[in-house]
């Protein structure tokens, strides 16, 4: 067995593959890339500047700025930097220069958990575990609206519900990269799953692996 290892999940905005990575990360010590951060990243660059979202060669350069170190998740959370961070990952140079960041992150030893859209198809494809994470847009919404609530912030669930619905399109419709399961991922369905069957069940597939 090499010394990387490297699991990459995938799945549509608020499947639960943020949550899984950081529990895999903990339970392997493995280092752990949000990868939907630095292209939050990127979105806060252009709107903190007030420079355009439409201007590929703007955003590469905010691209190329980007430091994996100095991602901040509370910053970044904000919706407004979700939307815009969606507009900008339809751009392929921007892609090209992050997946450049992540395909590093990635590489060094003892090897790395990455989440995102593309991680099992373009960014890690030979990744050791591949997981495709998803539930129905309904749970999805469900769930973020109780985060919401839980956060004591105002929440309309049929606004999440419609917002989750356009992320998902503009994901799964985009030329480059479109979110879709590998051909090798196992699918985890969480929409009738709470985290720890979630995270059990991937353990499993990570031994399959580990004891070959
Ligand atoms: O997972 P998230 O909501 O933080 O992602 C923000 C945006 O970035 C979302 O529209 C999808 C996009 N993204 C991507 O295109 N490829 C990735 N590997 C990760 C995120």
């Amino acid at each position: 067995m090499s010394d990387i290892f490297i699991i990459a999940i995938d799945g549509p905005a608020a499947s639960g593959k943020g949550t899984l990575g950081r529990r895999l990360s903990q339970e392997l010590a493995l280092p752990h890339l949000d990868t939907g951060l630095t292209y939050r990243a990127v979105a806060h660059e252009l709107l903190r500047g007030d420079l355009p979202l439409d201007d590929e060669s703007v955003a590469v350069e905010a691209a190329l700025r980007v430091d994996l170190a100095k991602l901040d998740r509370a910053t970044l959370s904000d919706h407004a930097v979700g939307n815009a961070a969606s507009k900008v990952a339809a751009m392929p140079a921007v892609r090209r220069t992050l997946v450049e960041l992540q395909r590093d992150f990635a590489a060094s030893p003892p090897g790395a958990v990455l989440d995102g859209r593309d991680i099992g198809t373009v960014v890690c494809p030979d990744a050791d575990v591949k997981l495709y994470v998803t539930a129905s847009p309904e749970e999805r919404a469900k769930r973020r609206w109780k985060e919401m609530q839980d956060k004591g912030q105002d929440a309309d669930y049929q606004e999440i519900l419609d917002d989750i619905a356009a992320r998902d399109a503009r994901d799964m419709g985009r030329e480059d990269s479109p979110l879709r399961p590998a051909d090798d991922a196992h699918l985890l369905d969480t929409s009738q799953m709470d985290i720890e069957t979630a995270f059990q069940r991937a353990m499993t597939f990570v031994e399959m692996v580990k004891s070959r």
